[in-house]
């Protein structure tokens, strides 16, 4: 399992590294990732055996696509290998996030396999039909898809962008974003880079310009629970809208 987690890890590295050359934000990911040295905590309970997303799994691996062959040979080797966790407790979050979105981190501090440095990789399901409303967090995000398309918004008032295999979105810090799909499933590499132990803020609007965002914090089991809400001042709006 090591030897395939850590494969997996490289060919991620090496398709980063390689687009890196165009984007100078990569090549902090590639280095990320180079070994599987990093300090690991107590694995994470699973997603129950019947949670609703696990039946998008296998459509999603028998169709992987993408321009890096080594990639998809490594996601396909290690497919029997993940641990799939629900992603975000189901108090208080919209029901379609909290069934519709399985992680399985396969280097990081709950990975299969330890990451360099202060990050983690993994994959992430998400579900046809769900809305992953505008969220932000300080760690910097890759998200690589390898089935599927997703409409990934940076910014309130912006296009998506359409995600589809072998293309990437970067979230830089605190920028806000949502993910959207529609009637497929998707499969996305996610990395993050950055402090892994700080919030997740999931936005709310009152329709009218006007945002608060609620506290959802990392539980000991990995998954995000929600705390305290509070006002979108100007400033954080003018940060994470990447003013
Ligand atoms: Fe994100």
């Amino acid at each position: 399992m090591r030897g395939r987690a850590a494969e997996a890890i490289a060919a991620i590295a090496e398709e980063l590294g390689a687009r890196a050359t165009g984007d100078a934000a990569l090549a902090s990911f590639s280095d990320l990732l180079s070994q599987g040295t990093g300090a690991r905590n107590a694995p994470l309970p699973e997603a129950p055996p019947d949670h609703p997303a696990r039946a998008h799994l296998r459509p999603a691996f028998a169709a992987l696509s993408g321009p890096a062959p080594r990639l998809i040979a490594a996601i396909e080797a290690i497919a029997g290998d993940l641990r799939w966790r629900q992603v975000f407790d189901g108090t208080g979050a919209p029901p379609t996030v909290a069934e519709g979105m399985l992680a399985a981190q396969i280097a990081g501090p709950v990975g299969l396999i330890g990451a360099n440095g202060d990050g983690c990789a993994g994959l992430f399901l998400i579900a046809p039909g769900v809305h992953y409303p505008f969220h932000t967090h300080e760690a910097t995000e890759i998200y690589y898809c390898v089935h599927g398309r997703l409409l990934l918004q940076y910014g309130t008032q912006s296009k998506p962008m359409e995600l589809t295999p072998g293309l990437y979105g970067h979230t830089p810090s605190n920028r806000v974003h949502s993910l959207t799909t529609e009637a497929e499933p998707v499969l996305l590499i996610y990395a993050w880079t950055g402090p892994l132990d700080r919030p997740n803020w999931i936005w709310d609007t009152d329709g009218q310009g006007g945002w608060t965002r609620a506290n959802w914090s990392r539980r000991d089991d990995g998954s995000w629970v929600k705390q305290a809400e509070e006002p979108v001042t100007a400033a954080l709006l003018a940060e994470a809208e990447g003013n």
